[in-house]
């Protein structure tokens, strides 16, 4: 049997706290029982990640109370939690690169024997615990080598080590694989045997019958309710308390008609990374890639980018000739790049929404002869974004820093948007997005076709290829494995041709 009671460990009562400007939660409640995953559930900015870190006392509430074990605690850093048994692993993993995953496993509290540092035995402990989790994977490397699914087996090596009783994932699933997530879900369901309860975070909605017991949904920082997970759990309800709405079409699909050729890449190659890669994008289209993580999806769109370099081959735009040597050409033919790591290569955090959202088009935006900003354009452009991408924010003028995470990538997605491009090319461009918000960058996706702009949509998610795409591309190895057209296309076909 599984060691799960109806026994209370965390309880949280009317939690409030404000931002400048946002009121980010009012009131909630939320609860945790021993041994349970309970899903934590609502839109980008909904609150999720603040209530979270009021419970570590990364942040401290304005108001309410936390019941931990059945006392009151109100913990100033997550460091007192960690000691009181409650870990968090955050999406941006919090481990130090350059050090092994033994020094990190016990990082801030060494085991020591008098004044000597027991490596051995931090050592003995880490093997022990990988082991017991069905893992191994070097110790001695600095973990920056290591993937980030290993990189997050450590982090949670780390809170058992500390002995924890709740572990907090914010969305641990959003840049693994199907595998690295289907072991994480076994760690995590053994975890729950051993009576660890988890407070789990995601935008991925197929995962909480797989893994919840659980859900709790958030709405504009207010507590909506809680649902038990079984079978027959409704999703469509799920979804109503998460946006207040109906979502009719998961994905609202327009036509456009194949316009002419408009990129065409010949014989690209790069290494024995990216072998041959040939293929025609036309107006009016979205060309989907899929292919299994380390297929080369991302490789081959870098290298149109002049992210990465080439080694062969011929890219064309309106049949002229393309010398791509840097991003920046390639951006001023009209070609934009939606990466799939937005916090590393897509935003400035310490700069305001304006700035991020005009920061590749300040060419454009640029006024007569002595280079002034048209700042009233920029400004009523920004705000068109702002609300057709629904991005939660008190003004333009806010830091990014601020924003949630599913917010800053909208942030990402105006700026390429602003720059008014040919060709557009997307990277996973809904992971971390909600499900409200993910319809609106499709029907984003509808405008730009029927304008004759052509889209390239890199996606791991196959019923995201299959519900958008007008054609699909299948890479597996590095090759081109095929390409389905709309109508032959099926799950199974894609899966087919992607582990060729
Ligand atoms: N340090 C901060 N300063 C100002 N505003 C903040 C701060 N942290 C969060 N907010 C705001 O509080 C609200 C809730 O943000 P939070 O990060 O909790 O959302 P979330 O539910 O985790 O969303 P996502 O799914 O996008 O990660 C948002 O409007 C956000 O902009
Ligand atoms: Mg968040």
């Amino acid at each position: 049997m599984e060691n799960r009671g109806s026994e209370v460990i965390l309880r949280m009562e009317g939690i409030s706290k404000s931002f400048p400007g946002v009121r980010a939660l009012k009131g909630v409640r939320f609860e945790v029982r021993r041994g349970e995953v309970h899903v934590l559930l609502g839109e980008n900015g909904a609150g999720k990640s603040t209530l979270m870190k009021i419970i570590v006392g990364a942040y401290q509430p304005d108001e309410g109370e936390i019941i931990w074990k059945g006392k009151p605690v109100r913990f100033s850093s997550p460091k007192e939690a960690q000691e009181a048994g409650i870990s968090i692993v955050y999406q941006e993993l919090n481990l130090i690169p350059h050090l092994t995953a033994v020094e990190n496993a016990f990082l801030g509290r060494p085991i020591t024997k008098g004044i000597i540092v027991d490596w051995k035995e931090m050592e003995r402990l880490t093997e022990e615990k990988l082991r017991e989790l069905g893992l191994s994977f070097p110790l001695y490397v600095p973990v920056k080598y290591l993937t980030t699914a290993q990189q997050q087996m450590i982090e949670i090596v780390r809170a058992l080590l500390s002995n924890a009783q709740l572990i907090i994932m914010d969305e641990p699933t959003s840049s693994l694989s199907e595998r690295e997530i289907r072991n994480l879900f076994q760690v995590i369901r053994y975890l729950k045997s051993q009576g660890v309860s988890f407070i789990y975070i995601s935008h991925r909605m197929e995962e909480i019958k797989e893994i919840g017991d659980r859900v709790t949904v958030l709405r504009d920082g207010e507590y909506i309710g809680t649902v038990d997970v079984t079978e027959d759990l409704d999703m469509d309800q799920l979804i109503r308390m998460m946006v207040g709405r109906e979502i009719k079409e998961k994905y609202p699909k327009e036509f456009a008609p194949r316009g002419e050729e408009l990129l065409r890449v010949e014989g690209l190659t790069c290494g024995d990374k990216l072998k041959d890669i040939s293929f025609t994008l036309y107006r009016g289209e979205v060309l989907g890639i899929a292919g299994l993580v380390g297929s080369g999806r991302t490789r081959l769109v870098r290298c149109i980018f002049g992210a990465e370099k080439v080694d062969k081959g011929e890219i064309y735009l309106e049949g002229r000739k393309l010398d791509i040597r840097a991003p920046w050409d390639a951006i001023r033919y009209g070609i934009a790049l939606l990466p799939e790591d937005r916090k590393v290569q897509g935003l400035v955090l310490n700069n305001t929404v304006r700035f991020n959202t005009t920061l590749a088009s300040l060419d454009k935006l640029i006024k007569g002869l002595f280079g002034f900003l048209d700042l009233r354009a920029e400004v009523k452009k920004v705000s068109y974004f702002i609300d057709k991408l629904k991005v939660k924010t008190p003004s333009m003028e806010q830091i990014v820093k601020y924003l949630s995470g599913g917010n800053q990538q909208k942030v990402v997605l105006a700026k390429w948007l602003f720059r008014d491009s040919e060709v557009i090319i997307f990277d996973e461009p809904t992971r971390g997005i909600d499900v409200g918000a993910k319809v609106e960058i499709y029907k984003l996706m509808n405008e730009l076709i029927k304008e004759g702009k052509g889209i390239i949509m890199i996606s791991s998610e196959l019923p995201e290829i299959l519900g958008m795409s007008d054609r699909i591309m299948v890479m597996s190895q590095g090759r081109l494995a095929g390409i389905l057209s709309k109508e032959e296309a099926t799950q199974e076909k894609i899966m087919k041709l992607a582990t060729s």
